[in-house]
């Protein structure tokens, strides 16, 4: 099950990116935004991070208009680790190496295809481990010394 997210800025990638779920046959919940009026990405960003950290949700996806904004914000939720990528070798390699639980797009910045094709890449990659492990055991370590 994922949880998907976005402010208005990523409103019409994200209906692509859950129109491309139906298609997979992955299941997913909509966080919101539901309509393109204006809203603050910062509490999206939390609400799928909590659902993602909590267990409930295998992954994330979280789209504003940068895509930059949201994973900020995502990233701030202890337990997240949430990549923008804008091409196929980060989709792969923040899954490979950063065991990378949320994907976030900039809405204004890749278009619908790329973003999906990138979606599946990010869904069908596990994580390598091994040395990855311990760097990743970093960065949680960092955010429990804050
Ligand atoms: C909203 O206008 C825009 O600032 C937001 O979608 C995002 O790009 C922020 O990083």
């Amino acid at each position: 099950m994922i949880a998907i997210g976005s402010d208005h800025g990523g409103f019409a990638l994200k209906k692509e990116l859950m129109a491309h779920l139906d298609n997979i046959g992955v299941a997913y919940k909509d966080f919101g935004c539901y309509d393109e009026n204006s809203v603050d990405y910062p509490a999206v960003a939390k609400e799928v991070g909590t659902a993602v950290v909590s267990g409930e949700y295998e992954k994330g996806v979280l789209v504003c208009g940068t895509g930059i904004g949201i994973s900020m914000a995502a990233n701030k939720i202890k337990g997240v680790r949430a990549a923008l990528c804008n091409d196929y070798f980060s989709a792969k390699y923040t899954r490979l190496h950063n065991d990378a639980n949320i994907i976030c797009f900039g809405g204004r910045v890749i278009g619908p295809g790329s973003a999906c094709e990138l979606l599946d890449v990010f869904l069908n990659t596990e994580f390598e481990g091994g040395r990855h492990q311990r760097r990743v055991d970093q960065i949680t370590a960092i955010e429990n010394e804050q």
